[in-house]
């Protein structure tokens, strides 16, 4: 109930700001709507937003990902677009092509760091021992730093390159997203750790983070859009990894003590955010309460026109139709051919989950349209004012 009255109170005070927001817009109108039109978008995180890195550098996607709107395996883990597509989409830009992808990519709008198994802090372990990416924030800020100072001085060269590279201006205009964390909870966990080891390194991780942010900071970077991580107790690989007692489950089916590790996380990012923000002043830094929308989501599901929670729409069977040796596209020998045994279901529009890790598109498409709007962001601008964000905050 305390979390309804912080909740009409963010609504509240998103119409004073918003109504503030338009009384500035109103006056210069020209000046703001040019302000606020974001010409690119550089985005770091992990799978909940690589739309083809992972799947270039260390192979594809199987299908059925993309079944639903690619028609075809699109770098992306689920059967459609992800969040990051949605808003690139509402912005009136392309979806981003990954940084790593060398076929068929275009960077005029922008470029994607994010990669599958990405962590904030760079993992001692490899790939093939634990799943994580190589790529890590740290390792996915050097490459956007290589990228800018690269694309400026090629996109000099003309003729195609002008096609194919942001113009030097969008750096400072862009919009800088974020969505990752997530991998750094479940590394703990993997290495046997208790809840309380897992949030004592919190700190550290988030130390990691927002020094990268400085960093975007200070190579221009002035609008942030920060998603916050999402709830790890509900997803089917943590259910199926970690059987919980009947105590530990709460009545939506999902793993407490995962969905309190994320909040941990997720409260002590919001602090870092105001931190940043005391530091970067010119910067608009918009917290993005995703978890509260995805638990919503999954606990209500039917309320919003899905069928199921926590059970996956592609999968080899079991309880939560997860099963972690062969996941969503797994194949298997029959009489000489390669047959597909974790297959998607018949209608994933209906579903929240697609492979037990990842959100269906229609999932996606729906936390999207909760998250545009503002309602459940810090400050509580939308994703098209995020620009003005700065100004409400430091005079008024
Ligand atoms: C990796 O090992 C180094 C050196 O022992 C340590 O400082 C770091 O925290 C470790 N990283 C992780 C993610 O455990
Ligand atoms: C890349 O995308 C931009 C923006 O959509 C477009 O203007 C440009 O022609 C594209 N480049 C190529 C080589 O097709
Ligand atoms: C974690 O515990 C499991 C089960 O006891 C064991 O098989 C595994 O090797 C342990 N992993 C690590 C990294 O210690
Ligand atoms: C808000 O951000 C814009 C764009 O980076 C900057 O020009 C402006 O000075 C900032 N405003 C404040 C009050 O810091």
């Amino acid at each position: 109930m305390e979390a309804m009255g912080e909740k009409w109170g963010k609504v509240i005070l998103w119409v004073v700001i918003s109504t503030t927001i338009i009384a500035i817009a109103m006056v210069p109108t020209v000046t703001c709507a040019k302000q606020c039109s974001f010409p690119a978008i550089f985005n770091f995180g992990d799978s909940n937003s690589d739309t083809g890195a992972i799947s270039a550098a260390f192979g594809q996607a199987p299908p059925p990902n993309g079944i639903t709107f690619f028609h075809t395996p699109a770098g992306r883990f689920s059967d459609g677009r992800l969040i990051i597509d949605f808003i690139a989409k509402s912005l009136g830009l392309p979806y981003l092509s990954a940084y790593l992808d060398s076929v068929g990519s275009n960077f005029s709008n922008g470029a994607n760091f994010a990669t599958a198994g990405s962590t904030i802090r760079p993992q001692n372990t490899t790939k093939s021992q634990s799943g994580y990416s190589p790529i890590s924030l740290d390792v996915q800020l050097v490459q956007y730093s290589d990228f800018k100072t690269r694309s400026i001085r090629v996109r000099k060269k003309g003729g195609v390159f002008k096609k194919l590279l942001p113009k030097e201006e969008y750096f400072s205009k862009a919009l800088y997203t974020f969505d990752i964390g997530q991998n750094d909870l479940t590394a703990g966990y993997k290495l046997n750790m208790t809840t309380e080891q897992v949030k004592a390194y919190i700190p550290d991780v988030l130390g990691q983070f927002s020094n990268v942010i400085k960093s975007v900071y200070g190579k221009g970077g002035r609008s942030f859009w920060i998603h916050n991580t999402g709830p790890l107790g509900c997803l089917p690989y943590m259910l199926d990894r970690y059987p919980m007692s009947a105590a530990q489950i709460d009545k939506f089916g999902c793993a407490k003590p995962f969905n309190e590790v994320a909040q941990f996380f997720n409260h002590k990012l919001e602090e870092a955010v105001v931190e940043l923000r005391k530091e970067l002043i010119e910067a608009t830094i918009v917290y993005v309460d995703v978890y509260t929308v995805k638990y919503t989501l999954i606990s209500h599901a039917q309320k919003y026109g899905f069928e199921k929670g926590v059970i996956a729409c592609c999968g080899d069977g079991g309880k939560y139709n997860f099963n972690n040796v062969a996941r969503c596209g797994a194949t298997k020998r029959v009489n000489g051919k390669n047959i597909v045994i974790a297959k998607s279901c018949e209608d994933p529009s209906v579903m929240i989950i697609w492979d037990g890790i990842h959100y269906t598109e229609a999932a996606n498409k729906w936390i999207f349209l909760q998250i545009a709007n503002g309602y459940f962001s810090d400050p509580p601008i939308s994703l098209k004012l995020t620009c003005l964000a700065n100004e409400s905050i430091h005079h008024h």
